[in-house]
Protein backbone atom coordinates (compact mmCIF):
# COMPACT_ATOMS: atom_id res chain seq x y z
CA UNK A 1 0.00 0.00 0.00
CA UNK A 2 1.38 3.19 -0.72
CA UNK A 3 0.19 6.67 0.21
CA UNK A 4 -0.91 8.72 -2.24
CA UNK A 5 0.35 12.20 -2.67
CA UNK A 6 -1.97 14.72 -0.35
CA UNK A 7 -2.03 18.20 -2.10
CA UNK A 8 -3.23 21.41 -0.96
CA UNK A 9 -2.58 24.17 -3.90
CA UNK A 10 -3.56 24.44 -7.70
CA UNK A 11 0.12 24.87 -8.23
CA UNK A 12 1.57 21.68 -6.37
CA UNK A 13 -1.69 19.69 -8.27
CA UNK A 14 -1.06 21.41 -11.93
CA UNK A 15 2.97 20.36 -11.19
CA UNK A 16 2.22 16.82 -10.07
CA UNK A 17 -0.34 16.48 -13.02
CA UNK A 18 1.63 17.75 -15.75
CA UNK A 19 4.75 14.91 -14.67
CA UNK A 20 2.49 12.44 -15.15
CA UNK A 21 2.01 13.78 -19.03
CA UNK A 22 4.80 14.00 -19.41
CA UNK A 23 5.36 10.64 -18.59
CA UNK A 24 2.47 9.42 -20.87
CA UNK A 25 0.13 8.65 -17.95
CA UNK A 26 -3.68 9.20 -18.34
CA UNK A 27 -5.61 10.96 -15.05
CA UNK A 28 -8.79 9.80 -13.55
CA UNK A 29 -11.00 11.88 -11.43
CA UNK A 30 -13.56 11.34 -9.05
CA UNK A 31 -14.85 14.85 -6.87
CA UNK A 32 -16.32 14.37 -3.54
CA UNK A 33 -17.27 16.23 -0.52
CA UNK A 34 -15.67 13.49 1.84
CA UNK A 35 -17.31 11.34 4.32
CA UNK A 36 -16.42 8.68 2.00
CA UNK A 37 -18.63 5.51 1.58
CA UNK A 38 -18.38 2.29 -0.37
CA UNK A 39 -20.32 3.98 -3.44
CA UNK A 40 -17.48 7.02 -3.66
CA UNK A 41 -14.85 3.81 -3.71
CA UNK A 42 -17.05 2.14 -6.40
CA UNK A 43 -16.41 5.02 -8.68
CA UNK A 44 -12.74 5.17 -7.87
CA UNK A 45 -12.58 1.61 -9.36
CA UNK A 46 -13.84 2.76 -12.30
CA UNK A 47 -11.72 5.35 -12.59
CA UNK A 48 -8.65 3.10 -11.99
CA UNK A 49 -10.11 0.62 -14.99
CA UNK A 50 -10.10 3.82 -17.51
CA UNK A 51 -6.63 5.37 -16.56
CA UNK A 52 -3.24 5.11 -14.80
CA UNK A 53 -3.70 7.44 -12.39
CA UNK A 54 -6.60 8.27 -9.91
CA UNK A 55 -7.27 11.69 -8.12
CA UNK A 56 -9.88 11.96 -5.95
CA UNK A 57 -11.37 15.56 -4.28
CA UNK A 58 -12.50 16.24 -1.04
CA UNK A 59 -14.12 19.56 -0.33
CA UNK A 60 -16.99 20.49 1.03
CA UNK A 61 -18.39 23.21 -1.21
CA UNK A 62 -19.96 25.96 0.19
CA UNK A 63 -21.58 27.13 -3.14
CA UNK A 64 -24.10 24.52 -3.24
CA UNK A 65 -25.48 24.80 0.03
CA UNK A 66 -28.11 27.34 0.91
CA UNK A 67 -28.54 29.35 4.10
CA UNK A 68 -31.36 27.01 5.57
CA UNK A 69 -28.80 23.94 4.40
CA UNK A 70 -26.11 23.38 7.57
CA UNK A 71 -22.94 23.43 6.24
CA UNK A 72 -20.95 23.00 8.98
CA UNK A 73 -22.94 20.05 10.03
CA UNK A 74 -21.58 18.32 7.10
CA UNK A 75 -19.27 15.35 8.42
CA UNK A 76 -15.91 15.95 7.87
CA UNK A 77 -13.31 12.56 8.33
CA UNK A 78 -10.28 13.56 6.80
CA UNK A 79 -8.02 11.31 8.26
CA UNK A 80 -10.09 8.00 7.81
CA UNK A 81 -10.84 9.22 4.51
CA UNK A 82 -6.92 9.68 3.16
CA UNK A 83 -6.42 6.12 5.21
CA UNK A 84 -8.99 4.23 3.15
CA UNK A 85 -8.08 6.05 0.02
CA UNK A 86 -4.55 4.95 0.55
CA UNK A 87 -6.14 1.49 1.07
CA UNK A 88 -8.02 1.58 -2.27
CA UNK A 89 -4.80 2.51 -4.09
CA UNK A 90 -5.63 6.27 -4.83
CA UNK A 91 -2.85 8.07 -6.40
CA UNK A 92 -3.51 11.30 -5.62
CA UNK A 93 -5.76 13.27 -2.64
CA UNK A 94 -6.65 16.57 -3.69
CA UNK A 95 -7.68 18.56 -0.61
CA UNK A 96 -7.77 22.66 -1.52
CA UNK A 97 -7.74 25.05 1.20
CA UNK A 98 -10.65 27.33 1.23
CA UNK A 99 -8.69 30.04 -1.11
CA UNK A 100 -7.74 27.81 -4.06
CA UNK A 101 -11.33 27.24 -5.07
CA UNK A 102 -13.02 30.88 -3.81
CA UNK A 103 -10.88 33.58 -3.75
CA UNK A 104 -12.21 36.58 -2.28
CA UNK A 105 -13.19 38.22 -5.46
CA UNK A 106 -14.76 35.58 -7.11
CA UNK A 107 -16.94 36.80 -9.41
CA UNK A 108 -18.62 34.30 -11.77
CA UNK A 109 -21.28 31.92 -11.57
CA UNK A 110 -22.74 29.30 -13.41
CA UNK A 111 -26.31 29.34 -14.27
CA UNK A 112 -28.23 26.07 -15.83
CA UNK A 113 -31.22 25.62 -17.57
CA UNK A 114 -32.15 21.81 -19.19
CA UNK A 115 -31.44 19.06 -16.96
CA UNK A 116 -30.94 21.55 -14.45
CA UNK A 117 -35.08 23.28 -14.04
CA UNK A 118 -37.53 21.65 -11.70
CA UNK A 119 -36.95 18.39 -9.31
CA UNK A 120 -33.88 19.16 -6.97
CA UNK A 121 -34.11 23.12 -8.53
CA UNK A 122 -37.35 23.11 -7.15
CA UNK A 123 -36.48 22.43 -3.23
CA UNK A 124 -32.60 23.52 -3.12
CA UNK A 125 -32.41 26.32 -6.01
CA UNK A 126 -28.95 27.60 -4.99
CA UNK A 127 -28.19 23.21 -5.43
CA UNK A 128 -27.31 22.87 -8.99
CA UNK A 129 -25.40 25.96 -10.26
CA UNK A 130 -23.62 25.48 -7.28
CA UNK A 131 -22.44 22.29 -8.55
CA UNK A 132 -21.50 23.35 -11.95
CA UNK A 133 -19.33 26.00 -10.82
CA UNK A 134 -17.36 23.66 -8.63
CA UNK A 135 -17.06 20.47 -10.77
CA UNK A 136 -16.18 23.19 -13.62
CA UNK A 137 -13.18 24.86 -11.35
CA UNK A 138 -12.21 21.28 -10.40
CA UNK A 139 -11.98 20.12 -14.08
CA UNK A 140 -10.45 22.89 -15.08
CA UNK A 141 -7.72 22.60 -12.01
CA UNK A 142 -7.15 18.55 -12.26
CA UNK A 143 -7.55 18.49 -16.07
CA UNK A 144 -8.03 14.71 -16.16
CA UNK A 145 -8.84 12.52 -19.18
CA UNK A 146 -11.82 11.31 -17.60
CA UNK A 147 -14.07 12.10 -14.38
CA UNK A 148 -16.76 9.49 -12.95
CA UNK A 149 -19.73 11.03 -10.98
CA UNK A 150 -22.57 8.46 -9.04
CA UNK A 151 -26.18 7.58 -10.72
CA UNK A 152 -27.16 8.06 -7.46
CA UNK A 153 -27.29 12.02 -7.97
CA UNK A 154 -28.98 11.47 -11.37
CA UNK A 155 -29.97 15.26 -12.24
CA UNK A 156 -26.55 16.04 -10.77
CA UNK A 157 -24.79 13.72 -13.12
CA UNK A 158 -27.22 14.98 -16.32
CA UNK A 159 -26.16 18.60 -15.24
CA UNK A 160 -22.45 17.54 -15.75
CA UNK A 161 -22.84 16.28 -18.86
CA UNK A 162 -24.48 18.98 -19.97
CA UNK A 163 -22.20 21.57 -18.59
CA UNK A 164 -18.97 19.64 -20.08
CA UNK A 165 -20.90 19.56 -23.70
CA UNK A 166 -21.77 23.08 -23.51
CA UNK A 167 -18.06 24.53 -22.42
CA UNK A 168 -16.37 22.41 -24.76
CA UNK A 169 -14.47 20.85 -21.99
CA UNK A 170 -11.95 18.19 -23.01
CA UNK A 171 -12.91 15.81 -20.47
CA UNK A 172 -14.87 12.26 -20.50
CA UNK A 173 -17.41 11.77 -17.93
CA UNK A 174 -18.50 8.08 -17.04
CA UNK A 175 -21.06 7.02 -14.73
CA UNK A 176 -21.20 4.98 -11.61
CA UNK A 177 -24.38 2.47 -10.56
CA UNK A 178 -25.61 3.55 -7.17
CA UNK A 179 -24.47 1.32 -4.34
CA UNK A 180 -26.63 0.04 -1.77
CA UNK A 181 -26.83 -1.02 1.38
CA UNK A 182 -29.02 -4.78 1.97
CA UNK A 183 -32.19 -3.13 2.53
CA UNK A 184 -31.85 -1.01 -0.41
CA UNK A 185 -30.93 2.26 1.15
CA UNK A 186 -28.46 3.89 -1.19
CA UNK A 187 -25.19 4.65 0.61
CA UNK A 188 -25.03 8.66 1.72
CA UNK A 189 -22.86 10.19 3.73
CA UNK A 190 -26.40 11.57 5.15
CA UNK A 191 -27.14 8.08 6.51
CA UNK A 192 -25.28 8.50 9.49
CA UNK A 193 -27.70 10.79 10.95
CA UNK A 194 -30.10 7.91 11.52
CA UNK A 195 -31.04 6.79 14.98
CA UNK A 196 -31.60 2.94 14.78
CA UNK A 197 -35.57 3.45 14.30
CA UNK A 198 -35.53 5.77 11.68
CA UNK A 199 -32.91 3.61 9.85
CA UNK A 200 -35.42 1.44 9.47
CA UNK A 201 -37.79 3.43 8.44
CA UNK A 202 -35.39 5.01 5.35
CA UNK A 203 -35.28 1.28 3.73
CA UNK A 204 -38.83 2.41 3.16
CA UNK A 205 -37.44 4.48 0.32
CA UNK A 206 -36.10 1.99 -2.47
CA UNK A 207 -39.39 -0.32 -1.71
CA UNK A 208 -42.16 2.53 -2.79
CA UNK A 209 -39.28 3.49 -5.57
CA UNK A 210 -38.62 -0.25 -6.74
CA UNK A 211 -42.66 -0.66 -6.65
CA UNK A 212 -43.36 3.01 -8.32
CA UNK A 213 -41.39 1.93 -11.24
CA UNK A 214 -43.36 -1.65 -11.91
CA UNK A 215 -46.59 0.21 -11.72
CA UNK A 216 -46.00 2.74 -14.00
CA UNK A 217 -43.58 0.22 -16.37
CA UNK A 218 -47.23 -1.98 -16.18
CA UNK A 219 -49.28 0.94 -17.59
CA UNK A 220 -50.71 2.81 -14.83
CA UNK A 221 -50.81 5.96 -14.83
CA UNK A 222 -47.39 8.16 -13.51
CA UNK A 223 -49.48 10.61 -11.50
CA UNK A 224 -51.92 7.69 -9.67
CA UNK A 225 -48.41 5.48 -8.86
CA UNK A 226 -46.35 8.31 -7.51
CA UNK A 227 -49.32 9.29 -5.36
CA UNK A 228 -49.74 6.25 -3.83
CA UNK A 229 -45.99 5.55 -3.46
CA UNK A 230 -46.09 9.64 -1.48
CA UNK A 231 -48.79 8.52 1.03
CA UNK A 232 -47.02 5.00 2.05
CA UNK A 233 -43.60 6.49 2.84
CA UNK A 234 -45.57 9.59 4.84
CA UNK A 235 -47.40 6.34 6.34
CA UNK A 236 -44.54 4.47 7.11
CA UNK A 237 -43.03 7.59 9.07
CA UNK A 238 -41.35 10.14 6.83
CA UNK A 239 -42.13 14.03 7.11
CA UNK A 240 -42.47 15.31 3.64
CA UNK A 241 -41.78 14.24 0.09
CA UNK A 242 -40.40 16.52 -2.38
CA UNK A 243 -40.92 14.59 -5.58
CA UNK A 244 -41.60 11.58 -6.90
CA UNK A 245 -41.45 12.14 -10.77
CA UNK A 246 -40.87 10.26 -13.49
CA UNK A 247 -38.38 11.65 -16.16
CA UNK A 248 -37.25 11.30 -19.65
CA UNK A 249 -33.45 9.79 -18.85
CA UNK A 250 -31.18 12.21 -20.38
CA UNK A 251 -33.44 15.70 -20.94
CA UNK A 252 -34.88 14.97 -17.65
CA UNK A 253 -38.07 16.31 -19.15
CA UNK A 254 -40.96 15.30 -16.68
CA UNK A 255 -43.29 12.83 -18.12
CA UNK A 256 -47.10 12.79 -17.54
CA UNK A 257 -49.46 9.89 -17.85
CA UNK A 258 -49.14 6.83 -19.15
CA UNK A 259 -44.94 5.88 -19.94
CA UNK A 260 -46.40 4.29 -24.10
CA UNK A 261 -42.66 2.25 -24.19
CA UNK A 262 -40.66 5.16 -24.05
CA UNK A 263 -37.27 5.22 -21.74
CA UNK A 264 -38.09 6.35 -18.31
CA UNK A 265 -36.55 7.36 -15.10
CA UNK A 266 -37.99 7.85 -11.71
CA UNK A 267 -36.48 10.31 -9.39
CA UNK A 268 -37.29 10.87 -5.53
CA UNK A 269 -36.91 13.30 -2.60
CA UNK A 270 -38.49 12.95 0.62
CA UNK A 271 -37.17 14.17 4.28
CA UNK A 272 -37.04 11.58 7.25
CA UNK A 273 -36.08 12.28 10.60
CA UNK A 274 -34.51 15.84 9.73
CA UNK A 275 -33.05 14.31 6.62
CA UNK A 276 -33.18 14.52 2.97
CA UNK A 277 -32.79 11.42 0.98
CA UNK A 278 -32.84 10.97 -2.99
CA UNK A 279 -32.77 7.94 -4.58
CA UNK A 280 -33.75 7.23 -8.53
CA UNK A 281 -34.16 3.96 -10.71
CA UNK A 282 -34.48 2.80 -14.20
CA UNK A 283 -38.19 2.55 -14.96
P1 LIG B 1 -20.63 13.54 -2.74
O1 LIG B 1 -22.00 13.56 -2.18
O2 LIG B 1 -19.47 13.32 -1.83
O3 LIG B 1 -20.60 12.44 -3.88
C1 LIG B 1 -19.45 12.28 -4.67
C2 LIG B 1 -19.79 11.31 -5.80
O4 LIG B 1 -20.16 10.05 -5.24
C3 LIG B 1 -21.00 11.79 -6.64
O5 LIG B 1 -20.72 11.57 -8.02
C4 LIG B 1 -22.12 10.90 -6.14
O6 LIG B 1 -23.15 10.69 -7.08
C5 LIG B 1 -21.37 9.62 -5.82
N1 LIG B 1 -22.12 8.78 -4.87
C6 LIG B 1 -22.61 9.14 -3.65
N2 LIG B 1 -23.29 8.11 -3.09
C7 LIG B 1 -23.23 7.08 -3.97
C8 LIG B 1 -23.73 5.74 -3.97
N3 LIG B 1 -24.44 5.25 -2.96
N4 LIG B 1 -23.47 4.95 -5.04
C9 LIG B 1 -22.74 5.43 -6.09
N5 LIG B 1 -22.24 6.70 -6.15
C10 LIG B 1 -22.48 7.51 -5.10
O7 LIG B 1 -21.87 14.75 -5.17
C11 LIG B 1 -21.08 15.43 -4.53
O8 LIG B 1 -20.34 14.93 -3.50
C12 LIG B 1 -20.81 16.89 -4.85
O9 LIG B 1 -21.98 17.48 -5.35
C13 LIG B 1 -19.64 17.10 -5.84
C14 LIG B 1 -19.92 16.45 -7.21
C15 LIG B 1 -18.34 16.56 -5.25
C16 LIG B 1 -19.45 18.62 -6.10
O10 LIG B 1 -19.24 19.30 -4.90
Amino acid sequence: MTAPLIIETVSDLRAQIWAWRGAGESIGFVPTMGALHKGHFSLLAKADKHASKTVVSIYVNPAQFSASEDLSAYPCRETQDVEALAAAGCDLVYIPKPGEIYAPNHATHITMAGPALGLESDHRPDFLGGVALVVAKLLNQVAPDMAVFGEKDYQQLACVRALVRDLDMPVRILSAPIVRQKDGLALSSRNAYFGVDDRKIAGALNRQMLLCAAQISQGQEIEAASRSAGENLLKAGFSKIDYISAVDPRTLEVLTNKLAARPARLLLAAHLAGVRLIDNCKI
